[in-house]
Parts: C-alpha cells; sequence; structure tokens
C-alpha cells in the first residue's frame, strides 16, 4: 500500500537546511501549564515509564466520574479499551461540571457570515443541549443510535453533538461541503437514524443549500426515520409531514431538564469519516473516556488554556479538529470558543483579523493553506487590525513550510506569541507531536516533540528506529486513550489498515525523519491520499467518482504540489471507445465529481490520456503521473512499466 517515501525528497532537502530556533516567549512559561522544557522531560519520562498510571492520574484530576473503572487499559493488539467499566458523560464534563463556577461564562461566542453575533454561556448552552437531547428522545433516539448532523457553522451544531454524547447516541457529523452522494454513501454506512440539518447556510455572501441533499441522500438511506431541520437563511425548503421537523418548533416543546447519562467508557462517541487508500470513506470509530481525557488534556497543555482566554479554531466541525478542538476540548476545559460560519474574505480580507479584533480573540489555530492564503493577500490586511490580543499561534493540517511559519510569527503573532505546529489525525484524536508553548525551543517546519504519553519513532518496513535525519514511516509504538477504536463495520480493515503495516506499531502513513535533537519533520503521505486545503481526500474516491461517469473508461488522480493548497488534484482519463476527447466533457466530468463528492474534490485538471502506465502486474505507476502532473523530469525506476511507449505519449500530449 504505502509507496516510498522519497517522492518528497525536494520539500525534505529544503526543509533540512532550516536553522533558525524560537525559545518560548520570555515570561511564557511562568504563566503555563507545563512551566520549561525540564517539566516537559520530567512529565514524558514518567508518561512513559507508566503509562497507565500517568493516565489514571490525569483521568482522576481532571474529569468528573459517575463511577471509577476497574482497569485502565486492557490491549489486545490491535484492539484497546481504556478506563474499562469506568462510567461518565462527555457532555456532563464540557457542561454541567462548570455550571456553579462558571455558568454565566461565555461557552460558545458564534458569528455568522453576515455579521451577526451570539453568546451562549455556560448555562444557556446546556439548558439548550437539554432541550434538543429531549429532543432526540422524542424521536426515538436512544443509546447506541447513530444521529447524522449535516449543517453549517452554527451553535446549534455543537448543540446537537453534545446532546448525542449527553444520550449516548453517537454522532457522525458530515461537512457541509459533501454532496448529496457523499452524505447518502455516510448515512448508509453508519445506519443513521435521524439527520440534523439546516435550510442553508452562508458561505462567500451566497447561501448554500443543505436540506435538499439531504433529501437527495435520504431517498435512498433507509434507515433514516427523521430529518430535523434548522431554519438559518429562511429559504424555501420542502418539509416532508411527519418525517421532517423544525428545530424552534421542536424543541420549544421539550424541557431543559435532562439529565446526563451515566455511560460507558468504551460507548461509542462518534463515526467520523476520513478519506483512505480505498474508494470508500472508512467511519473511524472514537469512543468517550479516553477521547474525552485526551482531547482535554492536550488542549489544556497545548493551547495553554486559562478562563480570560478567547479560543478560536478555525475548523468547521465536520473535521475531526472540529469534533476534538472546537467543541469537545475547549468546552471540557470551561473555556469560551469562538466559532465563526463564513469565509475568510466576507466581505473582504481582513474578515480574520477584524474579527480577532472585534472579540479581544487570544488564541488562534488554523491550517498552513489558510496562512498562504493570507500571505497571499498582503500584509496590508492584517496590519490594519490591532491583533494585540493573541498570545498563542497553532498551525494543524498539513506539514507548514518555513516561510509561513515566520509570516505567520512575524505578521499575525508580532514576534511574541509561540507557535505550536500540531501534527495528528483523524484517527488520532488527538493532537500526537506539537511544541508545549512555554517549554519547547521551536523549529519552522517541525511539528518538535512527542506529547507525554506517546511514543512516536520514525522506522523502515520492519518496524527498526531509523538513524538521525534518515526519513522512514511515522509509526505509534503504545496504544494512547484517544486512538481510533476500530473502523465502524469493518475491523479487519482496521486491523490491517494501521496495525498491519509495521509490525506491532500503529502506522500513521506519514513520512517523516527526526533530527539530530529527536524533533519531528512530517513529510507527507506515503500512501494514495493527498491533502488539498488540509482536506484528506484519497486518490481512489476521486477515481471511482470519474469512472462512474459513463464516458469514463479509467481514471488515475494524484496531486501536484500547489504553492496555497499544499496540493491540487489532476488527473488522467481515458475514455471508452467511440467517446470524443472535447473540451467540454472536461468541465463536465469536473461537475460529476462535485456531485459524486463536494466541490472540495474538484480536479483542478483533467489530461486525457490514450493509456495509463501500468507496471506488468496492471498497477498504475502513480509516481510517474506525479512527476508528469508537476511537470518536473521523470526520476527513478521505469524498468517496471509495462509499455514505454505509454509515457512518451502522456508526456508528448
Ligand atoms: C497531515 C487532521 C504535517 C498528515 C488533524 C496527517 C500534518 C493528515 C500535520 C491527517 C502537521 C496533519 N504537519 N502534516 N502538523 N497535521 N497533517 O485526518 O498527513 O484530516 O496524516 O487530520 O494530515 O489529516 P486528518
Amino acid at each position: 500500500m504505502a509507496s516510498e517515501p522519497g517522492h518528497r525528497a525536494i520539500e525534505i532537502e529544503s526543509i533540512l537546511q532550516e536553522e533558525r530556533r524560537f525559545k518560548p516567549p520570555a515570561g511564557f512559561g511562568e504563566r503555563a501549564w507545563i512551566g520549561d522544557f525540564a517539566a516537559y522531560q520530567q512529565l514524558y519520562a514518567r508518561s512513559v515509564a507508566d503509562p497507565e498510571a500517568f493516565w489514571a492520574d490525569l483521568a482522576q484530576k481532571e474529569l468528573h466520574w459517575f463511577a471509577p473503572w476497574q482497569q485502565v487499559l486492557d490491549w489486545q493488539e490491535p484492539f484497546a479499551r481504556w478506563f474499562v467499566g469506568g462510567k461518565i458523560n462527555l457532555s456532563y464534563n464540557c457542561l454541567d461540571r462548570h455550571l456553579p463556577e462558571r455558568g454565566d461564562k461565555t461557552a460558545i461566542l458564534w458569528e455568522g457570515e453576515p455579521g451577526e453575533v451570539r453568546a451562549l454561556s455556560y448555562a444557556q448552552l446546556h439548558a439548550e443541549v437539554c432541550r434538543f437531547a429531549n429532543a432526540l428522545k422524542s424521536l426515538g433516539v436512544g443509546r447506541g443510535d447513530v444521529v447524522a448532523i449535516y449543517m453549517p457553522l452554527v451553535p446549534e451544531a455543537a448543540i446537537a453533538m453534545l446532546a448525542c454524547a449527553r444520550i449516548g447516541a453517537p454522532h457522525t457529523v458530515i461537512f457541509g461541503g459533501f454532496s448529496g452522494e457523499a452524505v447518502r454513501d455516510r448515512l448508509n454506512d453508519a445506519r443513521a437514524k435521524v439527520v440534523v440539518t439546516a435550510d442553508g447556510g452562508f458561505r462567500k455572501g451566497a447561501i448554500v443549500a443543505l436540506k435538499p441533499r439531504v433529501d437527495e441522500a435520504v431517498a435512498q438511506a433507509t434507515s433514516v426515520q427523521h430529518i430535523v431541520c434548522l431554519r438559518r437563511t429562511g429559504q424555501e425548503v420542502a418539509m416532508q409531514p411527519g418525517r421532517d421537523l423544525w428545530w424552534n418548533e421542536l424543541v420549544a416543546r421539550h424541557s431543559s431538564d435532562c439529565p446526563a447519562e451515566a455511560l460507558d467508557s468504551e460507548d461509542v462517541l462518534f463515526i467520523l469519516y476520513t478519506s483512505g487508500t480505498t474508494g470508500k470513506p472508512k467511519g473511524v470509530v472514537h469512543t468517550t473516556a479516553g477521547y474525552n481525557l485526551y482531547s482535554h488534556i492536550t488542549s489544556k497543555w497545548i493551547f495553554d488554556l486559562r478562563d480570560e482566554d478567547v479560543y478560536w479554531c478555525t475548523a468547521d466541525v465536520g473535521w475531526i479538529t472540529g469534533h476534538s478542538y472546537v467543541v469537545y476540548g475547549p468546552l471540557s476545559n470551561g473555556a469560551t470558543t469562538f466559532l465563526y460560519e463564513g469565509a475568510p474574505n466576507q466581505p473582504d480580507p481582513g474578515r480574520f483579523w477584524q474579527m480577532i479584533e472585534k472579540h479581544r480573540i487570544t488564541i488562534f489555530y488554523t491550517a498552513p493553506t489558510a496562512i498562504r492564503t493570507f500571505i497571499k493577500w498582503g500584509d496590508e490586511w492584517p496590519k490594519r487590525h490591532d491583533l494585540g490580543s493573541l498570545r498563542l499561534l497553532a498551525t494543524v493540517g498539513e506539514p507548514i513550510n518555513p516561510e509561513a511559519w515566520i509570516w505567520y510569527h512575524r505578521v499575525i503573532g508580532g514576534e511574541r506569541c509561540p507557535i505550536c505546529d500540531t501534527w495528528w489525525q483523524t484517527e488520532t484524536g488527538g493532537i500526537m507531536i506539537t511544541p508545549l508553548p512555554g517549554a519547547t525551543t521551536t523549529k519552522p517546519g517541525s511539528a518538535t516533540l512527542p506529547f507525554p504519553g506517546i511514543v512516536a519513532d520514525v522506522v523502515d518496513r520492519e518496524g527498526n528506529s531509523c538513524e538521525a535525519n534518515e526519513g522512514g514511516y511515522l509509526v505509534i509504538r503504545k496504544p494512547w486513550p484517544s486512538m481510533l477504536r476500530t473502523v465502524y463495520g469493518d475491523p479487519e480493515r482496521y486491523r490491517q489498515n494501521y496495525w498491519g503495516q509495521v509490525p506491532h506499531v500503529y502506522f500513521a502513513g506519514d513520512g517523516a525523519r527526526r533530527d539530530a535533537d529527536g524533533y519531528f519533520w512530517v513529510m507527507g503521505r506515503v500512501d494514495d491520499v493527498i491533502s488539498v486545503s488540509g482536506h484528506r481526500l484519497g486518490t481512489m474516491e476521486i477515481e471511482s467518482a470519474l469512472v462512474s461517469h459513463p464516458a469514463v473508461a479509467e481514471a488515475a488522480v494524484v496531486g501536484r504540489p500547489d504553492d496555497i493548497k499544499g496540493e491540487a488534484i489532476v488527473a488522467f482519463v481515458t475514455v471508452e471507445a467511440g467517446v470524443e476527447q472535447t473540451a467540454p466533457l472536461l468541465d463536465e466530468l469536473r461537475a460529476h465529481v462535485v456531485k459524486e463528492i463536494g466541490a472540495l474534490a474538484r480536479p483542478e485538471e483533467i489530461r486525457y490520456a490514450e493509456a495509463l502506465p501500468k507496471t506488468r502486474s496492471g498497477k498504475i505507476m502513480r509516481r510517474l503521473l506525479r512527476s508528469l502532473a508537476a511537470g518536473v523530469e521523470l526520476t527513478g525506476d521505469t524498468s517496471t512499466l509495462e509499455d514505454r511507449s505509454v509515457l512518451e505519449k502522456l508526456r508528448d500530449g
């Protein structure tokens, strides 16, 4: 499955030359949860010497339990159960326990794209969550019933998630940019009973329709019994009597009294679909207690959360970052989490900076692709605003190039904010490799060191640790509380994908190297997953979409390095006999991918090919296509190519 990590050799070389070092800003450590490097080292040493004692101690101190666990970890490789027998509720830990001291504190601060602002205190959020939890129960949703959430980034999305967590109904949040077809596949795979959606949302000054896509999806998803629809934009939508209910009418009938259920530590909290190496996205399963603990403690130590902070993570709740670091992690800590519904350039490219100034945001967490876009838009936009409230910056989703890191540090952070480049995945549930802001000296482009309790390494195929600066596979050697438990409905795929690649370790699918200081430099995927604007897509997924069009015989999709997006999608297609290779057909194919998956998967370029380069065993040689797409000289071995003339034609065409 994995190809050689070497295809990113060029990037590796440029990053190898990065010599700059940034100590934690003066005074930062004195107030931070983890105050200096020695404190980190001690904590880390303790965490790996006796991981169970380390996690048990934190679980006891940081979370509320209805009943204690009997066993910290039950590890039957590759299946883990954490805090076995414990009774807990994540929504209780995010809400109820804060009420005595923080009832009036703002939990969710939200700004819609058109500019309206809402603040929900912990007491108000608690009441809304309870009301919606009761509403779900009235629709027959109980422990174990899956609820799909397909919404714009409005407080109700978080309310729906917390309501599910409160009653033990696993949620599956589907990013609003996915198409009706993609929604349908997820509803069917998860056997969702209820879908929570909205009439639409605001994006780039326009209205995005959501309910019609749900209607389309539900027509072919028999498990769905009800659709709850929030009125957000006010546009006309079809409502099917008996099946469809308006959010506001539904909650008005229910009380705000809904005690949190004492759930099992290992009750499924959510399923989140993500791309892998096959045509079908996989449902990553996370459970309650371990996820709660890990998202809580990483939020606290990495973002150094305190009561005065106004914290903003720009992710959508449709992604793992939105789960762990917009909703659950910050709220479990009693923090104020800021949500913004819309686009960063609406009405102008200064929107983010204007909101940071207006809401006095102190912590800002975004993706490198966004930073590169801001650089392109020009320094004048951030410079128009007072960004003096910021005290900590962070990034996630892709490697950050040192230039973007330095710009972020200088122009946004005013050279006074530490930057946490956080490496992790949907599967890991929380941040795995990261600086701790008061403790770790940073190097631009490196995610630095593992979080306490995380035994990360760079290895070869057999699992031997690589030498310093030698490229290899990024793996995790020991189970951790928020690791995925399985692939929904497919434990064999879980075993094979994550624990069957290199013996006895978790295989992340990323290439990396460690430098002489032990710092990790993540180089990107070594499998057929690409990252477009920080969004993870499978090349096979896009290929399946293309070949589902009647004109297409075969398709191969690769990523091409892109200055802004990280990677852009390039597709090579062969057409069925008798089909003409026209320009309008290319447009049609692009539109077809959007319909099958969503706008985020739209190929930047589609090229016609007479044939695709294959090995004698029939495998498409993506390495060659990647070079062709990038317009670089073909290097490496082409001797396994079945028919050399295919390559010549592709190059000339
Ligand atoms: C990539 C997002 C380099 C990586 C939380 C990983 C990163 C994939 C970083 C997971 C980083 C994430 N540096 N690469 N700091 N963070 N990645 O599941 O390739 O959407 O495997 O989770 O993003 O993407 P996912």
